[in-house]
């Protein structure tokens, strides 16, 4: 922890038990993948989503690269991401060759604003990937009959999403494919990790062989061939199952987590609204039909200027808040692919003014009360 911060903006920390199942896995000597702990994150998250097959990985950012090998995207290809998101979501498909187009999004929940996204579609286009921000679903029925009548794959990137809903849905069920972070600033984590969602049971062998370095390897240990070998292009996806006995952890906890975190998002929402409202600052716009995973809580400051000395303020405070992704398009890579200056106009004007607050398990209602009465002192 940064000793300047007395609040950090995330912390990890013990949701159950970690400690317990990692010695368990030790002392069996299961310490590489796919053994009882990976099986039984995978079992778990089949079992609550109702996925036909889920995969844990090395990371959300290896789940994306998965999917874009799964789909077979080549050079030339293109994909529409929203502009405003992390760099895997877009770099996952530009490592295979693909162009990748930014589409804006929404002023209210900030996702790929689903209204643009016929007018970006070409010949070319392969594939879109909706970003679920801050865990509020995207517009999936909308993108999905769009994607369906043009015969593009949706992958959702559900980095915040997981146990948010959209129209009763869960996140991560609606695209072919759907990959999941447990990055350690997550609601759960295991410090470094994701899976894969296959929604497509056709897809489900091809991405075993392609998380297994190209090798039909599952297929061995299964006894349906009794070598294995190279079967196609892949690479080394599978996480170890010491940190898979880490989630695990976590995961089986995980309706204590999210009712935990519900009450850090409806705490600050209760105090911070009102004082943004009159202050014409901005919170966080959740759809009726959406139940959010409460990822984050943001607030949208007036201006870049009053972003950044809001920062300020609450850093000579010790509380540590912190922006969320700049434009992709306005990135360096982004504008070697043909991303410009207001090409974007609503990814870049929230990107300037968006700050999140600090938001991790552990945080204890006094440091939250700490925060808002911080936050009520700044004068906009
Ligand atoms: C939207 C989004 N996609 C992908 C990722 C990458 O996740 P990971 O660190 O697990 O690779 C992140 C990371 O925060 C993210 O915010």
């Amino acid at each position: 922890m940064d000793p300047a911060y007395s609040i950090p903006f995330n912390q990890s920390s013990l949701q159950g038990r970690e400690l317990e199942h990692i010695f368990r896995t030790m002392t069996i000597g299961q310490i590489a993948g796919d053994q009882t702990y990976s099986k039984r994150c995978h079992a778990l998250l089949e079992q609550v989503l109702g996925v036909p097959k889920a995969m844990v990985t090395t990371s959300c950012t290896h789940a994306l690269e998965m999917s874009a090998l799964l789909l077979d995207i080549q050079p030339g290809d293109e994909v529409i991401v929203p502009a405003f998101t992390f760099v895997s979501t877009a770099n996952a498909f530009a490592l295979r060759g693909a162009k990748i187009i930014f589409a804006d999004i929404r002023p209210d929940t900030l996702n790929l604003d689903e209204r643009q996204l016929e007018g970006l579609i070409t010949p070319r286009t392969k594939a879109v990937v909706p970003v679920h921000y801050a865990g509020v679903g995207c517009e999936m029925d909308v993108i999905g009959e769009i994607a369906a009548r043009h015969g593009l794959a949706v992958v959702e990137d559900n980095a915040h999403g997981l146990f948010g809903k959209f129209r009763g849905r869960w996140l991560g069920t609606f695209g072919c494919l759907a990959s999941q972070s447990f990055h350690e600033t997550k609601n759960i984590t295991c410090g470094e990790g994701g899976a894969l969602l296959v929604n497509d049971p056709r897809l489900i062998e091809r991405a075993e062989i392609i998380r297994e370095k190209g090798t039909d390897r599952s297929r061995f240990y299964r006894g349906q061939v009794d070598k294995y070998s190279w079967v196609e292009i892949g690479s080394s996806y599978v996480m170890s199952d010491v940190l898979a006995a880490f989630l695990y952890a976590q995961l089986e906890v995980w309706p204590t987590i999210q009712a935990h975190r519900q009450r850090i998002w409806k705490y600050y929402d209760e105090h911070l609204r009102g004082w943004a409202q009159e202050h014409g600052i901005g919170c966080p716009v959740v759809p009726a039909h959406c139940e959010q995973s409460y990822h984050m809580y943001y607030l949208i400051l007036p201006s870049l200027e009053k972003r950044q000395a809001f920062i300020s303020f609450l850093k000579a405070r010790g509380i540590l808040s912190v922006f969320h992704y700049v434009p992709l398009h306005l990135s360096p890579m982004g504008r070697r692919m043909g991303g410009r200056k207001e090409g974007c106009p609503v990814s870049e004007e929230k990107s300037e003014r968006l700050v999140r607050l600090p938001f991790f398990n552990q945080l204890s209602e006094g440091d939250q009360i700490k925060v808002i009465q911080a936050i009520q002192e700044f004068h906009v």
